[in-house]
């Protein structure tokens, strides 16, 4: 099948790589292709290009730049962040966290968990909201970590993170307040300083930029232990030689989505709308998180009577790629861990699919998509 005519709902997941970062990508690898921590003119090259890089992408979440060290992505920063705090701790210190987040930080969160120390796990309401009253009642003098993602990679639905942080450094000041804003930046603007984030995961791919390239942002005051050890890159914070040309790929994707980023939203927000819209017409089907605040970018449907594994691999023979939005154990179909925390019913809880858009979404995709997916549920029934 032509590249051209399968239409990509699956950008929560990857989105494609902007031609601007992978121009910078290449450039970076051919023209300053030397290690930036060397004492010559190429690694010297790499270096200016390192370090502008990391000014800049600084500059678009309102830090400074010896706030943001880079990793290979937002599960190493989630781990750094959530596990390595605890080594030097003994076992009365707490981590509290919620049930809703990403593998990434629920497999940390799990490990620190398996050594002893109490983590608890906030469950939500039905539209997949913390409950603050439980969230404020784990937080106490123990706790080292309070971690609250922005908003939710399945159902887009973005969580009070200035009233949870607030509500963390009232009872305890000295709780690191983390937030997983990996899919949040996709469609977001965020000041983390602002919003009361103190340290943070963000990962290339879901920006446009390259795949292995991340970014854990910790506020100035705090220190963690080091994760990987080895040679004295990144201020000594990360060893191992610095993919500069991922940083390069990231900084200038970056770059192109926050000069787009009012008119890219105000589209994808139109075409999603326009997408559910029409299939709620035409369809029983309940979309999640409707009533709450949501990223543009995402749509997590819930059909009557169809399976999702069913639908997907139908709609993807008829041209259309999207997920269930967690990850599946070898063919057997899990519940998502998410759904389930929002208590949806056991019969329709495999019946949710997420059509997630992006920056390349164009004008019209949202009606295209609906008669794709009503074709296809059609030729089911
Ligand atoms: C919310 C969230 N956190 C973390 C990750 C992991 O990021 P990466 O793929 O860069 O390791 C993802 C990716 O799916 C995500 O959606």
């Amino acid at each position: 099948m032509n590249k051209n005519d399968y239409i990509y709902l699956d950008h929560a997941a990857t989105t494609p790589m902007r031609e601007v970062a992978f121009e910078a990508y290449k450039k970076t690898e051919m023209d300053a292709y030397a290690n930036s921590s060397g004492g010559h003119a190429l690694s010297r090259k790499a270096k200016n290009i390192l370090e502008d890089s990391r000014e800049f992408i600084a500059s678009c979440f309102s830090a400074a730049p010896n706030e943001i060290t880079f990793t290979s992505g937002g599960t190493e920063a989630d781990n750094w962040i959530i596990k390595t705090p605890y080594i030097d701790k003994d076992t009365t210190a707490e981590l509290t966290t919620t049930q809703i987040e990403h593998e990434a930080v629920l497999a940390s969160a799990e490990n620190i968990h398996s050594k002893g120390f109490n983590v608890n796990f906030v469950s939500c309401d039905g539209e997949g909201i913390t409950n603050i009253d439980e969230f404020r009642k784990s937080i106490n003098s123990n706790t080292l970590i309070a971690s609250v993602m922005y908003a939710n990679n399945e159902t887009g639905v973005v969580q009070p993170i200035q009233e949870m942080s607030k509500i963390v450094k009232d009872i305890n000041p000295n709780t690191l307040f983390h937030s997983d804003v990996v899919q949040a930046v996709a469609t977001k603007k965020l000041n983390f300083h602002n919003l009361g984030i103190e340290s943070a995961a963000i990962s290339g791919h879901k920006i446009g930029g390259p795949k292995g390239i991340g970014v854990m942002f910790l506020k100035t005051g705090y220190k963690i232990p080091s994760f990987l050890h080895g040679g004295k890159q990144e201020l000594e914070r990360r060893a191992g030689t610095v993919n500069v040309s991922g940083v390069a790929g990231l900084a200038a994707a970056l770059k192109e989505q926050q000069n787009n980023l009012d008119k890219d939203v105000e589209l994808i927000e139109n075409e999603k709308t326009i997408f559910e819209n029409n299939l709620k017409e035409n369809i029983e089907l309940r979309v999640v998180g409707e009533n709450v605040e949501r990223l543009c970018h995402i749509s997590n449907i819930q059909f009557k009577d169809i399976n999702s594994e069913t639908l997907m691999v139908a709609l993807d023979l008829n041209g259309m790629g999207v997920s269930r939005g967690s990850a599946c154990a070898s063919g057997a179909q899990k519940p998502s861990h998410v759904l389930k925390a929002m208590k949806v019913d056991e019969q329709v809880i495999n019946n949710h699919l997420r059509f997630s858009f992006g920056w390349n979404t164009q004008k019209g995709d949202g009606l295209k998509c609906a008669e794709i997916v009503k074709k296809t549920i059609k030729e089911l029934s």
